[in-house]
């Protein structure tokens, strides 16, 4: 596999990533998606099954039909393109397991993304019509929707978070 240097420090990366939920109305460079759809699928899996799967949504009038199917449709609406995230059922062996490795997938390619200067939401709420995220792509019942990725140009860095002190987190030491 070939590396390119042209990312950011992953410590970087994770520390300076943030859910980016407001996007330029600008389209975003389809090499750098399936660039960072690759970091995806470099992810860890339990006995390396990879059982993750993405859709590529482009089209405007796909984007609002799935924008229809949750309240942060103006996530969805604003986004340059959508990344539907899958399990495929086929390709399980444990179900827990195949969920977090979907995890981290998707977690590389917010990661990847945001290294490459886009910005990019995890959304989980759309997860209540899944059904119905299939239907409008037409998709097989075998692929169980894990999560939406909305990404785009920021339209502004002011985004803040926060997380419990590692006093708070870490629960056993010996
Ligand atoms: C499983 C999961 C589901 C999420 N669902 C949503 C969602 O439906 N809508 C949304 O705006 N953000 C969603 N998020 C993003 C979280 O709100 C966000 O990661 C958290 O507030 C921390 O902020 P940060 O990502 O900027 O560090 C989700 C994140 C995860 C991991």
């Amino acid at each position: 596999m070939t590396v390119q240097n042209n990312g950011m420090d992953v410590m970087t990366a994770i520390f300076q990533r943030r859910s980016v939920r407001h996007f330029l109305d600008a389209p975003v460079d389809r090499k750098i998606i399936m660039e960072s759809l690759r970091a995806a699928s470099w992810a860890p899996s339990g006995l390396n099954n990879q059982p993750w799967r993405f859709a590529l949504i482009w089209d405007g009038e796909l984007k609002e039909q799935l924008a229809k199917l949750t309240r942060y449709a103006a996530v969805l609406r604003g986004a340059a393109v959508l990344i539907p995230v899958f399990l495929d059922k086929e390709a399980s062996y444990d179900h827990i397991k195949d969920v977090q490795a979907v995890g981290a997938a998707v977690q590389n390619l917010l990661l990847a993304l945001h290294s490459k200067g886009l910005g990019a939401a995890w959304i989980g709420e759309i997860l209540k019509n899944q059904e119905r995220v299939l239907d409008v792509l037409d998709l097989p019942e075998r692929l169980q929707l894990m999560a939406v990725v909305a990404v785009g140009h920021p339209a502004h860095r002011n985004q803040s978070s926060h997380r419990q002190s590692l006093e708070e987190l870490i629960i056993f030491e010996k």
